[in-house]
């Protein structure tokens, strides 16, 4: 058969027509061996990829494993410290931190979020003086605050953008200030980019970069987070379809990531990860920006339970996860499996 004519590799992009085919073309033979495979690799995982998030609650000498996402912890803001030096001992270049606040401190407004000395400014400047080499990263929202876990505040029922934005302003330069190196919007409001942005700089924090959460989708799969943080129970039955995007769309999240970067965003996120790796590579090969995936809670939580039911071999499952976010064209990877992928990768991991 003249194969050449076939319609079936003009579909290949970029592809050129093969030189022949089966019986002389075994594709098998390229497996065939450990070296040949290794020699092939499109898709390289390292430690380099990796923020790996954690969490800090308030109290002293507290390390409180997550009863919905096994192997992770609270830490109190004097031990925190602990998990930094971990990931910093393995080379993992970033954490990100988020906070569980106590329920009495939590109101409307979130105004626990503009408190100066809050766990989250506690942990930053706990980290930054033990680990200075350590990217460290934070949010900019007000869920973990805010008594009805919405990231903004609430007005008639609604999440209102612009008094949104303002506060998330001031949060974002106190904890630049504070010493944090990357600040990340995730509450999905209109113009927050650019907003932050201004005030960074206006405040003398040109440096501290922008890492948006830009195509974040109202997902389902946030739920372990919510109970680590303890903004799920705030949350009720609410939920936050009004500011995330809906799961169905694409063209949308290319928009957004436009938006996002004319307003300044150094680096972007999608969010969740592996059921939305379509939009990870369209906004790779639309934008070339530096591209993040959140590999999240829910995420994780399902390896895990999986893994703990003898269903699924844990660490083969999430080395295939990872490495599908590099197949995505994802250049770097929140994921609570970073230490462990680290230290799997160090040990000579193959599979
Ligand atoms: C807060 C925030 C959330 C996550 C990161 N930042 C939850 C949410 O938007 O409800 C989710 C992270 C995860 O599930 O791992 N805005």
């Amino acid at each position: 058969m003249d194969e050449g004519s076939h319609s079936v590799w003009k579909m290949i992009p970029g592809n050129t027509q093969p030189s022949g085919s089966f019986p002389k073309v075994r594709m098998r033979r390229n497996r065939r061996d450990a070296w040949n495979r290794r020699l092939i690799r499109e898709n390289v995982l390292t430690t380099d990829d990796l923020i790996w998030p954690i969490f800090v609650a308030e109290g002293h000498g507290k390390k409180e494993e997550i009863a919905a996402m096994p192997g992770q912890f609270r830490w109190s803001p004097d031990r925190i410290v602990e998990a930094a030096i971990e990931a910093a001992d393995l080379g993992i270049p970033a954490v990100a931190i988020f906070p569980e606040i106590e329920k009495t401190k939590k109101d409307p407004d979130g105004s626990e979020a503009l408190n100066p000395e809050n766990i989250v400014i506690q942990a930053i400047k706990a980290v930054k003086a033990a680990v200075p080499d350590i990217g460290v990263i934070c949010d900019a929202a007000l869920d973990p605050f805010t008594s009805h876990g919405q990231d903004g505040l609430v007005r008639d029922g609604y999440v209102v953008n612009d008094e949104t934005v303002e506060v998330l302003c001031r949060q974002s330069v106190l904890q630049a200030m504070a010493g944090c190196d990357v600040i990340s919007p995730s509450d999905m409001m209109d113009g927050r980019v650019g907003a932050i942005r201004d005030a960074l700089d206006a405040a003398g924090q040109g440096h501290v970069r922008i890492l948006s959460y830009a195509a974040k989708y109202a997902s389902a799969f946030y739920m372990p987070f919510r109970d680590a943080i303890g903004s799920g129970t705030s949350l009720g039955q609410g939920d936050k379809k009004t500011y995330q995007m809906d799961p169905a769309n694409t063209d949308e999240a290319l928009r957004e990531v436009a938006l996002d970067i004319q307003e300044g965003a150094d680096m972007v996120m999608v969010k969740p990860g592996l059921s939305y790796l379509d939009v990870i590579r369209r906004v790779k090969d639309t934008f070339g920006m530096p591209t993040v995936a959140y590999n999240v809670s829910g995420e994780y939580s399902m390896l895990k339970a999986a893994s703990m039911q003898g269903w699924l071999n844990y660490e083969r499952a999430m080395m295939e996860a990872l490495v599908s976010f590099k197949r995505a064209g994802a250049d770097a990877i929140l994921t609570y499996s970073a230490c462990e992928a680290a230290r799997l990768m160090r040990d000579g991991f193959e599979g």
